[in-house]
């Protein structure tokens, strides 16, 4: 794999979960996650829900009584990668005929029972809102039935179960705080696989935080996929239909985020996905008041083009993306900011990729996730629109994204050489047990000489060069 398709498909190599825990009798499970922060935060969910009834964890598949991919859909290259793995896992079967293989998560809930029928690849099929059903769908399994749950629910947040940690550095925890999204960009297939938005209880996110930092934890990422619009209002009610003295009564984001910030001073708190049309002043003003919650924002684009924009259903303009990034700029100066491109979608000209372009330069973000269009069976893009740019023009166009992306990057890392950042460490840097690496308030690697200081410490580095993405110093004071 080249650099380049590094940079824009790092989600695309699955995980396995890290800790193993140990109960010689327990069932073996493997685990294995694809696709965005919340698909690895429900992996956590799983886990739990299977440990609770006695499963043990292994790191090895070939040793496995259950195998779980837990599976994205966001771009046919996500599917087809699962698709291979499944092929490999599938191959156990011969000399262990009694393991199971399931699929979780996104595209489970897309392609249902074509996974039983059809490809054949499979045991079970369980979709994002039926985990708690994951112990009866074994046990159906194991009497040699197929099984499947994929119904999506209205409610379920999964508030009350724990999450086992399955991160490696046992210092940054995700935290679910909604499921599901409403929005409708026509390009996305999430509303399908994750069904409609829902806010969890406060109560329990705050408490998940404290036990989270109890356990040694120092950071916390609130994950939505429009944290803008999380707005909690107590005995299930809907936000359509509640009226403008109940909505005042609710937890909205930035008060959300103010109560996860009091935890701990020394719990950082960052936060992700938010959303151009929905951010408020409110919550970048609350983000201002708290030390501890990271000047890091990750602010989608897509597109430059207000015509592309609208295509792709969003619900701003250029002009309104500006407008909110000038409202970081002037509440939280210094702020981080990354955003997420699509080139090539249905209708883009060579105007509209240049307008991209232009953005990109205006903005200088200090990071940018980059992807090529790739249409989505039964999105309203896919029902609407022509997927009409060639891939030729679309690979030409992300190049050209991807390239200008990385002299952005260089750009802000050699502006922070010179100053002092404050760092919570991570653990070892990649290239030597010398030293560690953590990262920034913006979320910036930070590399230096270990010293005496641990994973979990806050430290002051004094920065005195950099690479084109790692900031490099010394502890100082
Ligand atoms: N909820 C987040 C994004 C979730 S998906 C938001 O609204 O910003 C993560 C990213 O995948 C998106 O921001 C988009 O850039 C990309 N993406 C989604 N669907 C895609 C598709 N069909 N083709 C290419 N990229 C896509
Ligand atoms: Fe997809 Fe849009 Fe929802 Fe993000 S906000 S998950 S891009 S529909
Ligand atoms: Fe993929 Fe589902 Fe996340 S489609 S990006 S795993 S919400």
């Amino acid at each position: 794999m080249n650099q380049e398709t590094k940079i824009i498909d790092e989600n695309i190599q699955g995980q396995a979960l890290m800790r193993e825990t140990k109960n010689p009798e327990g069932k073996k499970l493997f685990l294995e996650s694809y696709g965005c922060q919340m698909n690895f935060a429900d992996s956590e969910i799983v886990a739990s829900i299977l440990i609770d009834k006695g499963y043990t964890t292994t790191q090895n598949y070939k040793e496995a009584d259950v195998i779980f991919v837990n599976t994205c859909a966001i771009r046919d290259n996500a599917e087809n990668r699962v698709r291979q793995r499944l092929q490999d896992y599938k191959k156990i079967k011969k000399d262990k005929p009694e393991a199971l293989i399931g699929v979780l998560g996104c595209m489970a809930e897309r392609l249902k029972s074509q996974f039983l029928e059809q490809e054949k690849l499979v045991d079970i099929v369980v979709g994002p809102d039926a985990y708690r059903d994951l112990p009866n769908l074994i046990e159906q399994a194991e009497g040699g039935q197929k099984a499947i749950n994929v119904i999506l629910s209205k409610e379920e947040t999964y508030a009350d179960i724990a999450p086992v940690r399955l991160d490696k550095n046992g210092v940054s925890a995700f935290v679910s705080i909604m499921r599901g999204c409403d929005n409708m960009c026509s390009f996305c297939v999430v509303p399908f696989t994750r069904g409609r938005e829902r806010s969890r209880d406060p109560e329990s996110i705050v408490r998940e935080c404290k036990e989270a930092f109890e356990a040694g934890y120092r950071e916390v990422t609130l994950l939505g996929q429009n944290v803008d619009s999380y707005l909690y209002s107590g005995g299930g009610l809907k936000k359509e239909i509640l009226t403008p003295e109940q909505k005042a009564a609710s937890t909205n984001f930035a008060q959300l985020m103010e109560m996860v910030a009091l935890v701990n001073p020394d719990l950082r708190v960052r936060f992700s996905t938010s959303h151009p049309k929905d951010m408020t002043d409110e919550v970048l003003e609350v983000m201002a008041k708290y030390e501890n919650i990271c000047n890091n924002i990750h602010l989608p684009v897509q597109s430059g083009s207000s015509k592309v924009l609208n295509r792709m259903n969003r619900g701003y303009t250029r002009e309104w993306y500006l407008e909110r990034i000038a409202a970081i700029r002037r509440i939280i100066p210094g702020c981080g900011i990354s955003t997420d491109i699509i080139t090539g979608f249905c209708g883009e000209t060579e105007e509209d990729h240049q307008e991209t372009i232009s953005l990109m330069k205006e903005v200088g973000y200090d990071y940018a996730y980059m992807f090529s269009y790739s249409e989505r069976p039964k999105t309203l893009a896919e029902r609407k629109y022509k997927d009409d740019v060639s891939e030729e023009v679309k690979n030409r166009r992300l190049a050209e994204v991807v390239a200008l992306q990385r002299d952005s990057s260089a750009v802000k890392a050699k502006e922070g050489v010179g100053k002092v950042h404050k760092v919570l460490i991570e653990g070892f840097s990649k290239k030597s047990e010398e030293m560690l690496m953590g990262r920034n308030s913006q979320n910036m690697v930070v590399v230096f000489p270990k010293g005496n200081h641990k994973k979990g410490d806050y430290v002051n580095v004094m920065v005195d060069r950099c690479t084109t993405s790692t900031l490099i110093g010394e502890v100082v004071g």
